[in-house]
């Protein structure tokens, strides 16, 4: 059982909140009407969520989210109002894990809160959300990302819209048509505009993109580049290969979306690393390249927890699917995901060691760290290998060609 607190001095909402979560076994549910009240139920409950709302009567929502950020920081943070404009709100959102409107249904914010309960009872330890929570800085998502968000979860959303949401900011807009424009996708003839990049790829690879370039610069100011590149070259090599065995299969378009984002932010968690836990994660790197252990065991060794558990619960945060959450808390080790659906992560799972044979030129590398029970069980080695071939034709077709004439960066 999880326990929510509600603050909302709207006495509607709160009958409407009581009308779905009280109903469930899986809640425990406080209401507060106003800030004070709120701080007395934070001093003697054990809260996981925090749901408010922004405009309370004598303090205002803002002030509830400071005070758990700073006393309380491993409680789920979420605003919920009705304010439109949420640009005059950035400062706002900053301080909470995720923003709703109203205008979504109860149940829609009863599955917002119930994907942020699964993603604590993923095989996540509690020393992965301590780490998160205890970052001086977590990355606001850019501002472009809310109305990218804001739009796909209209009822019904327009890729027309879309495009002009990309196409109002010139640095994004730059952005993605080099991006598109580049060997990651293989486009034959080149896109001029957003509006162009958004019909060919789909509204949700394009919200992926804005959120992996923000974050990549964003890593990129705070530590050596050069880290910060490897893991976008290999995320980028990892979409790749993944876009290319989603083809190979035929899979319907919204899997093949999911699975480029996945793919796209698979490493998160190696950013974080980096930025964050500098020093640990050098010498669990240092281990991991003069023993046979993988990098994510000398990660759990030095630093208690791995770079997958740790991108994926960033990512249950911000509020991504939680199917790409699971795709990525597991990538490395998919027999432990206890999901039925596995599809998009065994080609997440097989496209990241497919990558990383590559780079680190070591063509038994796949072989070795691969999940051999899930591989044996659930795709089945002539599968594994009809899939490589499928990707190291494309890196000889589309990849070479492109390091040898822009030194790998695109
Ligand atoms: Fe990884
Ligand atoms: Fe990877």
């Amino acid at each position: 059982m999880h326990t929510v607190l509600f603050v909302d001095n709207d006495p509607q909402w709160i009958v409407r909140y009581q009308s779905v979560f009280s109903n469930s076994s899986q809640w425990d549910c406080f209401y507060a009407e106003d800030v004070l009240a709120a701080v007395d139920y934070l001093n003697y409950l054990d809260v996981d969520i925090i749901v408010t709302e922004l405009q309370l009567p004598l303090f205002d929502g803002t002030q509830i989210l400071e005070y758990v950020r700073k006393r309380y920081p491993r409680i789920i943070r979420l605003i919920l109002t009705d304010h439109e404009k949420i640009e005059g709100y950035l400062d706002i959102v900053r301080l909470a894990h995720q923003f709703l409107r109203k205008a979504h249904s109860v149940d829609r914010i009863e599955e917002i809160v119930q994907n942020l309960y699964r993603l604590h009872r993923l095989v996540i330890s509690r020393h992965a959300r301590d780490m998160v929570s205890s970052m001086d800085s977590i990355p606001a998502l850019p501002d472009a990302y809310y109305r990218l968000k804001a739009e796909i979860d209209r009822s019904e959303p327009s890729l027309r819209r879309v495009g002009a949401i990309v196409e109002s900011d010139v640095g994004l807009s730059t952005t993605i048509l080099k991006l598109i424009n580049s060997s990651f996708f293989a486009i034959a003839e080149p896109v001029t505009t957003p509006s162009q990049a958004v019909t060919l790829l789909g509204a949700e690879v394009i919200k992926s993109l804005v959120v992996s370039s923000h974050l990549f610069s964003h890593f990129a100011e705070k530590e050596t580049c050069d880290s910060v590149a490897e893991v976008m070259i290999h995320s980028k090599l990892v979409a790749g290969f993944v876009g290319e065995i989603c083809a190979y299969h035929k899979v319907r378009k919204s899997v093949r979306e999911t699975a480029v984002m996945a793919a796209l932010l698979h490493d998160l968690g190696r950013l974080v690393f980096e930025s964050s836990f500098h020093d640990k994660y050098g010498k669990a790197i240092g281990i991991s390249s003069v023993t046979s252990e993988s990098l994510s065991e000398s990660e759990r060794q030095v630093l208690g927890a791995d770079h997958a558990e740790v991108g994926a619960y960033l990512l249950g945060l911000w509020g991504f699917q939680y199917r790409t959450v699971e795709a990525v808390a597991f990538h490395h080790a998919p027999s432990k995901c206890v999901s039925a659906d596995n599809m998009l992560l065994s080609i997440l799972h097989a496209a990241d060691m497919f990558a990383l044979e590559r780079q680190e030129r070591r063509i038994n590398f796949g072989t070795e760290y691969m999940d051999r029970t899930y591989v044996d069980e659930t795709i089945g080695l002539d599968r594994w290998d009809e899939w490589r071939s499928v990707c190291i034709t494309y890196y000889e077709r589309v990849w070479v060609p492109s390091m040898d004439s822009q030194g790998a960066s695109e």
